[in-house]
């Protein structure tokens, strides 16, 4: 895993991503756990179809280069790292069912509740949101208690009523009642951006960050947060499923309230590359080390998935 500064971005990205989905792959086995009774087969294929199917790992890079950065240990980053993409998969598995976005296709092949059913996909969404505070509390997710228990309270926090969650129920109002810009950009900051702040804060926390490092790793993840769901919106109106992997045109198609229909495409362009800055000043104290990071946040504006 010791990857040197001069890699490309994109090659550190895809040493990441392929690191997480490893250990994601040995997390979803079959076999049950000390303390389990079984584990069901069909479930456990919907699992691992809705997380072992090809997803950026965006969330994971993050957790694992806020840590190299601060000198975090790369094993417990990296479970923290697994723990944190089981949440964004269970977002993604229910954020697709009929009674949300009713989506067919994700990451390019078709959503859990299409290759499997309904309730097995609920309930994948279920087992995952779990398996992500199994992963960080056990003790093969080698950190002082504290740091551990610091760990799952904010990711906890990250993922329930008051973030990605409470976000998307506000993003389900905002199709019936559009809200302003400042609603816009709080539900945004709730359904996308806890869990991009948790990825920045807890690489930090991790690392055993003091409370400066930790507060400014948490604002860099706020900042980001907003670019990656602004440039989301972008795409959903600028390209087409075959290149996004998912269906495009679905915000306009549902009448959602985002920047880009509030303000049109340049205007969210010229917000974008503004988010962009911002996150890269908020790094440049940490100097060259902080390189990949800033990519990342370029990366996140200027994908085309
Ligand atoms: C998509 O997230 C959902 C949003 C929060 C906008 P990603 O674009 O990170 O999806 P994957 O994990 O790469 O498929
Ligand atoms: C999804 O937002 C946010 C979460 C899953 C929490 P979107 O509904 O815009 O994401 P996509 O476009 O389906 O990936
Ligand atoms: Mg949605
Ligand atoms: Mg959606
Ligand atoms: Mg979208």
């Amino acid at each position: 895993m010791d990857r040197v500064h001069t890699d490309s971005f994109a090659a550190r990205l895809d040493a990441a991503a392929q690191d997480v989905a490893a250990l994601l792959a040995a997390l979803l086995s079959d076999m049950p756990l000390d303390g389990e009774i079984a584990r069901p087969q069909q479930l456990m294929s919907a699992m691992r179809h809705g997380v072992l199917n090809g997803g950026k790992r965006l969330r994971p890079f993050l957790v694992l280069e806020t840590a190299r950065l601060l000198g975090g240990p790369e094993a417990a980053a990296l479970r923290v790292a697994a723990a944190l993409e089981c949440i964004h998969c269970y977002s993604l598995i229910h954020d697709d069912l009929p009674a949300m976005d009713d989506d067919d296709l994700r990451r390019g092949q078709p959503t859990v509740h299409i290759a499997f059913d309904e309730a097995t996909a609920i309930l994948a969404g279920d087992a995952l949101l779990t398996l992500a505070f199994d992963i960080l509390s056990a003790p093969e997710t080698v950190l002082p208690d504290c740091t551990r228990l610091a760990l799952i309270n904010q990711l906890a926090r990250a993922s329930g009523a008051g973030g990605m969650v409470g976000g998307q129920a506000l993003d389900l109002q905002a199709e019936r009642v559009s809200p302003d810009e400042a609603g816009v950009v709080r539900l945004q900051a709730m359904k996308t951006g806890a869990l991009l702040r948790y990825a920045c804060a807890a690489g930090a926390i991790a690392s055993g960050a003091d409370a400066e490092t930790l507060a400014r790793m948490t604002r860099f993840g706020d900042v980001i947060g907003l670019a990656f769901q602004l440039a989301d919106d972008l795409l959903d109106v600028t390209s087409d499923a075959a290149t996004l992997g998912k269906a495009a045109g679905k915000d306009a198609g549902r009448g959602k309230a985002t920047l880009v229909s509030l303000h049109g495409v340049d205007a969210a362009r010229r917000k974008l590359d503004g988010l962009v800055e911002e996150a890269a000043l908020l790094l440049e104290p940490f100097g060259a080390g902080a390189g990949p990071l800033i990519e990342a946040a370029g990366f996140i504006a200027s994908r085309d998935r």
